[in-house]
């Protein structure tokens, strides 16, 4: 157990965050958000904000130079007069300090031919269409057998439909970008960002520069959950800002700006139709997805792709329709797909429980399978039967009583309720130097993000075994374009990816080392490309239980979790203090799916209503009752040098289920519309 090495300098206030580097005579930059949901900007006064002393420059579509790349709509920073949502940058000012350059931004006048905006998700839109792929670039829909016909052929059918809303990543640091244009015409940018490498690439297209000529840093982040791992318009206005008054920039988008322009996953409707056996035996599956997708860009989540890899069944059907409203665009927020799609799959399975009598850990053990059902691959490994029994164990689930309302406590009614959870162990190709110094330490590298989990100790920790020196002897540098080229802090692939470079790195090192090293060190690199390309084929999925107990107040209809329970089988764990917290973290903002987070749209203006974490509710500490997440040893050889599979998703995942299938145990009320707030208990 090794706790971050950047422990000390956070908690000292010596790491350094994207909007603290010190540069000569910063200029601040404030942005205007559209008030129209859609239309056409028609003009835009600035002669106020000019005015104003200290005021540097305005910019909007009026006067924005060309940017190179314009191809991705969210990032075409004021490159036309087109309002594509409410809350869509449209104007800037920069200023010598912040407070003048929010003022006159109050000041800037704009005038827009509105129409009314279309911002209903429905699942009768007329606009609904199948797109081409979802986003891990698989197909829409898939379909064996003949779900149908089989639906209506077995002994127990459920069919349901579930509901979630739009939710907001609210990491605590902003979405910040500090800009620098230097003077041989490259561009440096410190940014909040979860990966520095993607981040350089698209910016460099974005402004026609080359790759090199663009240097993102950020080796402390401030949490992102999905929200940082591709550019927002904050960094590409921050540039063009910096370009613009000829001097280095400060941007941090304010929590009120947020909400509309740094992502947020997408509402669901999902119908989950299920035929079993008197027994269980799951005969068909059907799950499909309604979502949400704006005009500027297509997102098409990945909702129904665990219900194609979790449970046996011969027939089965998965479909997947998007309409594109005149919102901002939905985007990543952690574990998207899995966290929605096993919120409802999960759900359905506990209905199918309880019409068919049969216990909820059973029934999935039941229907538990060797191979991924619609690929046919066999599993790298999946231990979910053993999670379910573990937890079951540790939770005391043995001699629950499956009736509704059958315990209670004073004036609540406490229930229990359990779900299963998966995610993908997801592999990319990435770069790394090991270095050893005549001082007998060694300098590792990777432009690898470390938003908070603790990436920076795990890999550290995977370096000193491969080159068998002490920890501290390793000084693991991450966060930084210039060092070899990452993948992003995404899909819960960082340690695996980038472990699988560090390690190879380090053993190509030590392999040249022999004798004393000399004065200019000695350095080895490694590129995992060709060994992720020749992976063998399996289906590779980390799996999970999660347990619930909630108290719900029979009066107020207030829920409270009071136990939670998760077990994890998640390939080796590499560091068992920052990988339980990512699991716990998981699971805490399980709780607030559950329970508390909802944004709210506005039909009539367009736009999420929320502004904070006042309106936007997210578990505090008296939220959170002392949270058990555990894992099992799993020995997995297909996976990567570590054996490791990934964890900062798994956590979320099934977690929400197993509150709402506790609310059903404790109350006898089936809310199949997130969050499960007290009206509708009552
Ligand atoms: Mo995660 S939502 O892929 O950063």
């Amino acid at each position: 157990m090794t706790h971050r090495i950047e422990g000390r300098e956070k908690v000292t206030g010596k790491a350094r965050y994207a909007y603290e580097y010190p540069l000569e005579a910063p200029a601040y930059v404030s942005a205007v958000q559209a008030e129209a949901g859609k239309g056409e900007i028609v003009s835009v006064d600035a002669a106020s904000a000019r005015r104003l002393p200290g005021v540097l420059a305005v910019l909007s579509c009026e006067n924005a130079p060309q940017l190179a790349s314009r191809s991705n709509g969210e990032l075409a920073v004021f490159q036309s007069r087109t309002v594509s949502y409410r809350g869509q940058f449209v104007a800037a000012v920069v200023a010598e300090t912040l407070e003048t350059a929010r003022e006159a931004a109050r000041l800037l006048r704009i005038e827009y031919a509105a129409e009314a905006p279309d911002v209903r998700l429905r699942d009768d839109h007329p606009g609904l269409y199948r797109p081409e792929e979802i986003n891990t670039g698989v197909p829409a829909d898939t379909e064996m057998g003949d779900p149908e016909a089989a639906l209506s052929d077995s002994d127990v059918q459920v069919d349901v439909t579930y509901t979630t809303p739009a939710e907001h990543n609210n990491p605590m640091e902003p979405h910040t970008t500090v800009a620098h244009w230097n003077e041989d015409g490259s561009l440096t940018l410190y940014e909040s960002t979860q990966g520095a490498s993607t981040h350089q690439r698209t910016i460099a297209r974005i402004f026609g520069l080359d790759r090199e000529q663009v240097r993102v840093v950020s080796p402390h982040v401030g949490g992102g959950f999905g929200a940082k791992g591709t550019p927002r318009p904050n960094a590409v206005l921050a540039a063009m800002a910096a370009r613009e008054v000829g001097r280095p920039v400060k941007f941090a988008v304010p929590r009120q700006q947020m909400y509309a322009t740094t992502g947020y996953r997408t509402p669901t409707i999902q119908r989950l139709r299920l035929g079993a056996a008197a027994d269980g035996t799951l005969n068909a599956i059907v799950h499909d997805v309604v979502e949400q997708t704006s005009t500027v860009r297509e997102f098409a989540e990945q909702t129904a792709a665990p219900t194609r890899i979790m449970y046996r069944a011969p027939h089965r059907r998965t479909t997947h329709r998007v309409v594109a409203l005149d919102v901002p665009t939905p985007s990543w927020m952690r574990a998207p797909g899995e966290t929605p799609g096993m919120y409802a799959l999960e759900s359905a399975l506990d209905e199918l429980a309880a019409a068919a009598g049969i216990d909820p850990v059973e029934l999935r053990i039941r229907n538990d399978t060797d191979h991924e059902p619609e690929s046919g691959l066999p599993f790298s490994s999946r231990n979910l039967v053993a999670c379910l029994r573990e937890g079951a164990e540790r939770f005391g689930w043995a001699g629950r009583d499956p009736a509704p309302r059958s315990r209670r406590a004073g004036r609540r009614l406490v229930g229990t309720g359990v779900a299963a959870s998966t995610y993908p162990a997801r592999l990319n190709p990435g770069r790394a130097t090991a270095r050893a110094e005549p001082d007998g330490t060694f300098t590792v590298r990777i432009a690898a993000a470390d938003i908070g989990t603790g990436a920076r100790t795990a890999l550290a920790l995977l370096a000193a075994e491969t080159l068998k020196a002490d920890l501290g002897r390793v000084r693991m540098e991450v966060g930084d374009s210039s060092f070899p080229t990452a993948s992003v802090a995404g899909g819960s692939s960082g340690t695996a990816s980038w472990g699988t470079a560090v390690v190879r790195a380090c053993e190509a090192l030590r392999e040249r080392l022999n004798g004393a090293v000399p004065p200019e060190g000695v350095e080895a690199s490694a590129d995992t490309r060709d060994e992720v390309e020749a992976q063998e084929r399996y289906a590779r999925h980390a799996f999970g239980a999660q347990f619930a107990e909630v108290e719900v107040d029979v009066d107020t209809g207030e829920v409270r979790v009071s136990r939670m329970l998760g077990v994890f089988a998640a390939g080796r764990i590499v560091n068992p203090v920052t990988a339980r917290s990512q699991f716990v973290g998981g699971m805490t903002m399980g709780i607030g799916m559950a329970l508390m987070e909802e944004s709210v749209m506005d039909e009539r203006f367009g736009d999420y209503l929320n502004r904070d974490l006042a309106q936007y509710h997210v578990p505090a500490c008296a939220d959170v009752p002392d949270i058990e997440a555990v894992w099992l040893e799993e020995s997995d050889p297909h996976l990567n040098p570590m054996g490791a599979k990934g964890i900062g998703e798994i956590g979320i995942v099934g977690a929400a289920a197993a509150i709402g299938n506790a609310v059903h145990h404790a109350t006898g009320v089936r809310v199949r519309d997130l969050p499960i707030t007290p009206p509708k208990l009552l």
